[in-house]
């Protein structure tokens, strides 16, 4: 890696006023190179032999960047009890949490903030020098030993990955809205490139933080690099690219993607994953089956609903991340976390009525309700029929001669192509919650500006919901816009479910996204097509109904998170009409779980 001379600036400060001792620019010696990784490290005031639990993050958006300087307005509704000089962005506030005993631990990622070597984001590499980080930490003279993860988005996906290689010293995790799987979860959607929010993020938060970035103190972006400034063809040489790189891999069996994979099954730590119904475009999937996949004998999941950085501070949020570490980096378990079946694994929020979105007093309505399993036992999976009247039937519809619905390909968010199918208003209040599904007989017709050999069709699935109003009930996303139900995606070529794989079931279907997979998409052909829809919660009223939506792009709720690529959806194989098939032997339908009332 190329860098200049390597130097120490570490410096310690006991800052009285806010209960802590502050070390900054503390670098971490690693395993596979000679390039350390620094950290902040911030200690309760004790005496010299005194010993912490220690919490890390490890994420790129710059252990020295104030929170208030990356996202203002955001900072300014974080709860006044979690901010400090010392906050910054989606991680634990220092002053909060030496004050309640315990050492915080930030460290910049490989090739961001202080840290030098490649900047490779999610990769196994830095997966590696986050576990020579945590590994540091329980040996430090202030430490116990016991080391906790806790962090919101990047610093709760991180967790996943590194727990998966079981440093000495990790004892739990909360992966706070963190997604697990890179391909599925994050950067292709059924396959499909979710381009924009990865543009938005390399370009606004990761490259801004380079190691080496020339004006980050001028511009008030965290402090200049330690060793100096490095000139922009280093800067080039130095980072992989999720923009390009995304775009020129497509298949999980590309190295880029297979060499981000690790196995969930291998994680033992104790896990409170916590899941934002909101976070239909990004974590809540990684969440879920990271609950469900993950090898730890102890683990909880936990439902919240609001925006994305706000809840992780509310107090009483807190008190459950309190509890949950104490309880397995102090040995004080005050509910019984450490003790199988005393806390209900898992907890979910239920979404009913319109309280509108981005507004944390209404949302406080919603009732709380504990789980003993996930899938929730005794779900109900019922087939709702789409009809080509554009309605949703409980039961099969007869369908005497074959009907087609037709729409434009390659919608977008700006110029949406859909179909809606509306389902009768309940009779009584119906509640939804777990893993969606549809199957729909699907075909395209090219026009001329389909000149590629290779044909494609990508499907976007949206549920929502209709109040007994009549109006469409909005929830808060992530970034407090308003959200739908769920979504769900697929690209018509990726159809092949890996069906013996012990992830694959009849609620979620499992694919392996490989270049070996790819199936042909030709003309007017009919194709039967899985779509996973991801997890949802709503209890539909009596007199409330909900809607399916069949398009071919971004629609309503996508937010920044649209998929957008030319290179990855080009006219050249898409373009023309997308058609859904009705008739005999031609069945659609959107599988719902649906709780039996208790
Ligand atoms: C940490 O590094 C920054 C950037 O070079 C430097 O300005 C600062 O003085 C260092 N701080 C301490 C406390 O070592
Ligand atoms: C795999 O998943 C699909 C879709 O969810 C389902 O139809 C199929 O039965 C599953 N296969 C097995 C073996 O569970
Ligand atoms: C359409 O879907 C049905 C199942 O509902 C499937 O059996 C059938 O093969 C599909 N039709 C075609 C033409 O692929």
């Amino acid at each position: 890696m190329t860098t200049n001379q390597i130097r120490d600036l570490h410096e310690v400060t006991e800052d009285k006023e806010n209960g802590l001792i502050f070390e900054k620019n503390v670098s971490v010696p690693l395993k596979a190179s000679n390039l350390p990784v620094r950290c902040n490290v911030y200690r309760p005031i004790a005496p010299a032999d005194a010993k912490f639990p220690v919490l890390i993050t490890y994420g790129p958006y710059g252990k020295d960047i104030p929170y208030d300087n990356f996202f203002a307005k955001s900072f300014s509704e974080v709860n006044p009890e979690h901010k400090s000089k010392y906050s910054a962005w989606e991680t634990p506030d220092p002053v909060f949490w030496t004050s309640k005993g315990y050492v915080v631990v930030r460290a910049d990622e490989r090739g961001l903030g202080q840290s030098p070597g490649l900047l490779d984001t999610m990769s196994r590499g830095t997966s590696e020098c986050f576990f020579d980080v945590v590994e540091w930490a329980a040996d430090q003279e202030w430490s116990s030993g016991k080391v906790g993860l806790l962090g919101i988005s990047y610093y709760a996906g991180s967790q996943w990955r590194v727990a998966a290689r079981r440093p000495k010293g990790l004892a739990a995790i909360i992966p706070w809205e963190g997604m697990t799987d890179y391909y599925r979860d994050r950067c292709r959607h059924g396959g499909i490139f979710s381009n924009s929010f990865i543009k938005f993020w390399w370009n606004r938060q990761v490259i801004t933080n380079q190691y080496g970035r020339p004006g980050r103190a001028a511009s008030k972006w965290g402090e200049d690099t330690i060793e100096g400034d490095l000139p922009d063809d280093v800067l080039a040489q130095n980072r992989n690219d999720q923009n390009t790189d995304n775009e020129k891999n497509r298949f999980l069996d590309d190295e880029y993607y297979a060499s981000k994979e690790f196995n969930l099954e291998d994680i033992e730590v104790p896990i409170l994953s916590v899941a934002n119904w909101g976070g239909i475009l990004l974590h809540l999937r990684g969440n879920v089956n990271g609950y469900a996949w993950a090898g730890s004998k102890l683990k909880y999941l936990r439902f919240i609903t609001g925006r994305h950085d706000l809840p992780f501070y509310y107090k009483e949020e807190v008190e459950v991340q309190q509890s949950f570490l104490d309880a397995f980096l102090k040995d004080d378990d005050r509910v019984g976390w450490s003790v199988p079946g005393k806390v209900s694994p898992v907890s979910v929020i239920l979404r009913k009525g319109d309280v509108g979105f981005n507004n944390p007093e209404a949302e406080k309505k919603y009732v709380r309700r504990e789980e003993s399993a996930w899938p929730i036992p005794g779900t109900q999976y019922t087939k709702f029929h789409l009809t080509p009247e554009n309605t949703l039937e409980s039961t099969s519809p007869k369908i005497d001669s074959s009907k087609v619905l037709s729409y434009e390909a390659l919608g977008s968010l700006e110029k949406p192509q859909l179909i809606q199918f509306t389902s009768a208003p309940f009779e009584q209040d119906t509640e939804i919650t777990g893993h969606v599904t549809a199957h729909l007989n699907v075909s395209m017709t090219p026009d001329s500006l389909a000149t590629s050999p290779e044909k494609e069709i990508d499907l976007f699935l949206t549920l929502r919901y209709i109040s007994p109003s009549g109006k469409e009930v909005f929830y808060t996303g992530t970034a407090g816009d308003p959200v739908p139900l769920t979504k769900g995606w697929l690209r018509a070529s990726l159809r092949k479910i890996a069906s013996e794989h012990p992830r694959n079931s009849s609620y979620q279907p499992y694919r392996e996204y490989r270049s070996t997979d790819v199936q042909e998409v030709k003309p007017d052909t009919v194709y039967a097509v899985d779509v996973e829809i991801w997890p949802t919660n709503v209890v539909a009223e009596k007199g409330g109904r909900i809607v399916l939506e069949v398009s071919s792009g971004d629609t309503q709720g996508s937010g920044i998170f649209t998929h957008t690529s030319e290179v990855d959806r080009p006219k050249e194989k898409f373009s023309g009409k997308n058609h859904m098939h009705f008739g005999e032997g031609l069945e659609n339908y959107v599988t719902l779980p649906v709780i039996p009332a208790r």
